[in-house]
Parts: structure tokens; C-alpha cells; sequence
């Protein structure tokens, strides 16, 4: 019996080791953990329980009926994070690069349908140099079960995804599926295809770092919502993550002991917005006057600057927030704003996690690029989220609400629950000059003086329209609130709203403008 249990340890040990010391070695020269130091970081202390420690592959070619490795290149199993159970896989570059074969696979595939249907979010840590080369076809179904599960799980359960290696061809459609990516800064890339075949296909000269390092996808692409400049930044980031998320789509997020803090007013608000009405201002600081302090978690902060998004708390519960930027183009929306909006309004609503939206918008993107580029389809996008999420929706009007751009951002004939304007909010077809220039074009132009005449139209209009209270008449606006009273007024309408219950018309699935 001894020597049974003595090979059990044995085994063990080895398996702990996955692709050798040597190896260990050369990966953490490269600056990255290994696969079980990242899941310890991940993990509470002790939580970690290991499935398909000893699965070995089952390939007979090139040679690797010779070279066998316990867990073969990927370690999965399940713990909890904060206290709340997870389930996660970490691939093992010291084997085989990480990359991926059947068992591998078929390692990943029993953790996600675990985590399905225990209903856990499932997080992903990878660091693969793709499919198993010596395996063919056969690696290539591992990551079709994987991605047609990604897909089953989407919206059923959080899925999350770290990258902190290679991630290449094929092996980033399980992230790109995902819920969140989070990639590591210099040592971690995406990309369908690398530099050498890009360099042969389209004669560009490219580093992997350039072509699809956290940098290209934070900024150029979107593809990542976070740039983690080391493994121990995007590890605390994707624990940060969860704490905003409930467990699967049929709960909701926990709330945090939150303590009254008097009439809860905040005096600041009311200096952000500047006279001027063109001139800029930071959302951010409007966002930060409104939450709970240091709640705020922007997503995908380097992209599409002109809306910003992310997680918080007001009064201890959960919100999505959608904000105009007018500190980045006027806060115009474009196609990468409204589709970066659009996804993780999308987010929000799966998970039953309530939008707060700050809307100061010029209205959409004219030109060329973006007409021939698709704005109206992918406009149509975040219209489209907002309109079919459920989840109980506020917006607060600060200052510009024009044109069809009104419409989209959470307007109340949407669907939205509360809106609240600002007095210095403007709810208008569009800015005062540009109507007059157009509905009082002939007046203008016989004028004695067009300069002047303008002037007067301009004047006109903006009396008319350059508030909140045409809207408000009409109902369109529920109240117009100081901005120092905003804090409390959504702590209350987020309470009052925590028990909504809305029904979308009975069908397979929408069809959203992809
Ligand atoms: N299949 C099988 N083995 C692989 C592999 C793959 N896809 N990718 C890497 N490996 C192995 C290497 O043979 C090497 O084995 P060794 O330690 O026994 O020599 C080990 O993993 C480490 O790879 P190495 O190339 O030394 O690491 P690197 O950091 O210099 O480069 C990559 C990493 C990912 C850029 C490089 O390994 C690579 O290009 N891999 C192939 C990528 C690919 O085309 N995948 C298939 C299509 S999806």
C-alpha cells in the first residue's frame, strides 16, 4: 500500500513540474509566472481544487509517442475568488508551448461545461503557441468544442479572458468570445495571423509587439478591454472584475455594506459643467462625484475615447456606466464609440447589472470615413442594446442631447426607466447655429445684415430649445435636478427600481445589426 501511495506523490510532483525546471526557468526569464503560479494569485489560498491533473495526450506522430507531460500544457480546475467559486484554466507554456491538443481541449471543454451549469464564471489564462502542430485536425475540433461552448456560455455565465503569452490564428476566437480580454503589456500578443506571414502576404514589416501587443488592441483595435502593464496588475484587475459581476445571468451582483453618508449631496458636481457651452469637460469627473468612492473600473479606457464605460458602485450596488466624453472629439459618438457602448451595454444586461448613462452629445460623426465605413449600422447598435436591455436604466442629461444621438443614449422612448436633466442640459434637434443656418436660411439671406440676423435666429432658437424644459413639459424628462442632488436621487431610483421586471416580445433571438 505504501508504495501506492508513494507513486501517487510521485506522480504529484511531476505533475506539478509540467514541462521541467529548465523550462520554469525559461519562462519566468521572460518575465511571465508559470501556469500554477498564475492560478495561486488568482485563487484564494487554499481554494484550488485540480481536475485532469495526470491527462496525458494520445498522440503516436513526430515523435511524441516518446514525449509524455502529466496535465499536458494546461492546468484546470475550480477555487473561489473573493469567497465566490470560479472555475478556471491556465496554459502551460513549459509543455509543448502551451499549445493546444485533444486532451488539452477536452481538459478546457470539462471546466466550461462545469461551469455552465453550476453557474460560475469561468476565467481563461492564456499563454499557447496554438494548435498542437503534430496533431492536425484533431487540435483543430478541440478549439471548435471550445468556442461552440464559449458561445453556449455567453450570457449564461461571466467569461473572462487574460492573455499572457502567445495567442494566435485560430486561439483567439475563444477569447475574442468572451466577455472581457485582458492582456499583458510586452509579453502577451494576439493576432490572426503573425509578422512573417504578414510580411509575405502584404509586404508589411511588423513586430508581433506592434502588430498585436496590449498596446495595438487597447488602442487600435478594442479587441482588449485592458492593458495591465504585469501578470500580477491583470490578475488583481480580473478579481476586481468579478467583484462587479454576479455569479451567472439568473442573479444579481452583490452589494457592499454601504453606509449613508447624510443627505448624501456633492456640491462639486454643480462647478463641472464650464459656461461656455462648447467648451470641454472630463465626464470622469462627473462619474467620480457620483459613485461610491474609488468604485469606479473603467473598460476599455484607450479606445474610442469619446464614450467612456465601466463598472461601480452607488450605494454599495453594481452599475454599468455609459458616459458622453467631451473631453475627447466633443464627445461625438462614432462607429467605435457606439460599437464599444453597444458591447458592454450588451454585458450589463445579460448579467442584470443596471445602466447608468451621462449623455452630453453632440450627435454622430459626419464624413466620409464614417458613412463609408458603416456608422449608420454600427449606430445602430448601441440603439439597439439599449433598447432590448431590461435591466433598470437611468439617464442623467448634463448638457448636449442632440439629434438622433438624444434618441440613442437611453432616451426614455427607448426605454429607459428615470431621466433626469441637469438645467444646463440642452435637449435640441441640433446646436442652435446649425438650425438657424438651415430653417431660416432665406430670412437670413435677404437680410439687410445676415450676420445679425443670424445672431437674432441663434438667439431665438436657444432660448427656445437650449434647455431642459421643452423636454421636460412632454414628460421625456422625469425631473430636472441640480447636479449636487444627482448622487442621491440615483441612489433612491436605483433602489426604487431594484425589483423591475420587463419582458421583451416572445422570439428566438433579435437580429442586431452586426
Ligand atoms: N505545437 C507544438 N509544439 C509547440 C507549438 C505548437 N503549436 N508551439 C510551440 N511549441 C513548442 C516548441 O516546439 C518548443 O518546444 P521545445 O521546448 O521542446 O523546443 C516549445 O513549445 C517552446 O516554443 P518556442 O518556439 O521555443 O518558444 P518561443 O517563445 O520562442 O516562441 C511561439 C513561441 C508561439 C512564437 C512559437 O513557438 C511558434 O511560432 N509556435 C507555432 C505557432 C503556430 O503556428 N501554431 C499553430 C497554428 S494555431
Amino acid at each position: 500500500k505504501e508504495e501506492k501511495f508513494e507513486l501517487l506523490e510521485k506522480k504529484n510532483k511531476e505533475a506539478l513540474l509540467g514541462g521541467g525546471e529548465k523550462r520554469i526557468e525559461a519562462q519566468h526569464k521572460k518575465g511571465k509566472l508559470t501556469a500554477r503560479e498564475r492560478v495561486h494569485l488568482l485563487l484564494d489560498e487554499g481554494s484550488f481544487e485540480e481536475i485532469g491533473k495526470f491527462v496525458m495526450h494520445r498522440c503516436k506522430d513526430f515523435g511524441l509517442d516518446k514525449e509524455y507531460y502529466l496535465g499536458d500544457g494546461v492546468v484546470t480546475g475550480y477555487g473561489t475568488v473573493n469567497g465566490r467559486l470560479v472555475y478556471v484554466f491556465s496554459q502551460d507554456f513549459t509543455v509543448f508551448g502551451g499549445s493546444l491538443s485533444e486532451t488539452h481541449a477536452e481538459k478546457i471543454v470539462k471546466i466550461m461545461d462545469l461551469a455552465m451549469q453550476n453557474g460560475a464564471p469561468l476565467i481563461g489564462l492564456n499563454d499557447s503557441g496554438g494548435a498542437r502542430i503534430q496533431e492536425g485536425v484533431v487540435s483543430l475540433g478541440g478549439y471548435a468544442d471550445i468556442f461552440y461552448r464559449n458561445t453556449l456560455a455567453s450570457g449564461v455565465v461571466p467569461q473572462i479572458s487574460a492573455i499572457m503569452g502567445p495567442c494566435a490564428g485560430g486561439a483567439v476566437y475563444s477569447p475574442a468570445i468572451t466577455d472581457f480580454i485582458l492582456m499583458v503589456e510586452n509579453t502577451s500578443y494576439m493576432f490572426v495571423t503573425g509578422p512573417n506571414v504578414v510580411k509575405t502576404v502584404t509586404q508589411e514589416t511588423v513586430t508581433a509587439e506592434e502588430l498585436g501587443g496590449a498596446s495595438a488592441h487597447s488602442t487600435k483595435s478594442g479587441v482588449t478591454h485592458f492593458s495591465c502593464p504585469n501578470e500580477v496588475a491583470c490578475i488583481n484587475d480580473i478579481k476586481k472584475l468579478l467583484s462587479y459581476m454576479p455569479q451567472n445571468c439568473e442573479e444579481d451582483a452583490p452589494i457592499e455594506h454601504y453606509e449613508q453618508q447624510g443627505d448624501e449631496r456633492v456640491a462639486a458636481l454643480n462647478d463641472i459643467i464650464p459656461d461656455n457651452p462648447n467648451q470641454p469637460y472630463d465626464m470622469r469627473e462627473v462619474i467620480e462625484g457620483l459613485v461610491d468612492s474609488d468604485s469606479f473600473m473603467e473598460v476599455h479606457k484607450n479606445f474610442a475615447e469619446n464614450i467612456v464605460v465601466g463598472f461601480a458602485r452607488i450605494g454599495g450596488r453594481s452599475i454599468g456606466i455609459v458616459g458622453n466624453q467631451p473631453a475627447s472629439l466633443a464627445g461625438v459618438l462614432d462607429i467605435d464609440a457606439s460599437t464599444k457602448g453597444a458591447r458592454f451595454v450588451r454585458f450589463c444586461d445579460c448579467f442584470n447589472i443596471p445602466l447608468l448613462v451621462l449623455e452630453d452629445v453632440p450627435g454622430f460623426l459626419p464624413g466620409t470615413d464614417q458613412e463609408w465605413n458603416g456608422i449608420i449600422t454600427n449606430g445602430a447598435k448601441l440603439l439597439y442594446a439599449f433598447s432590448e436591455a431590461t435591466v433598470p436604466r437611468i439617464t442623467v442629461i448634463t448638457r448636449k442631447a442632440y439629434g438622433g444621438a438624444y434618441d440613442v443614449m437611453n432616451s426614455k422612448h427607448i426605454g429607459a426607466d428615470m431621466n433626469y436633466a441637469w438645467p444646463t442640459a440642452e435637449i435640441a434637434v441640433m446646436g442652435a447655429k446649425g438650425a438657424a443656418e438651415i430653417i431660416f436660411k432665406r430670412e437670413i439671406a435677404e437680410a439687410a445684415d445676415p450676420e445679425a440676423k443670424l445672431q437674432e435666429k441663434v438667439d431665438a432658437y436657444t432660448e427656445k430649445f437650449a434647455n431642459p424644459y421643452r423636454a421636460a413639459h412632454r414628460g421625456y424628462i422625469d425631473e430636472v435636478i441640480k447636479p449636487e442632488e444627482t448622487r442621491a436621487k440615483l441612489m433612491k431610483a436605483f433602489k426604487m427600481l431594484e425589483n423591475k421586471v420587463a419582458n421583451l416580445p416572445k422570439k428566438k433571438h433579435g437580429n442586431i445589426p452586426l
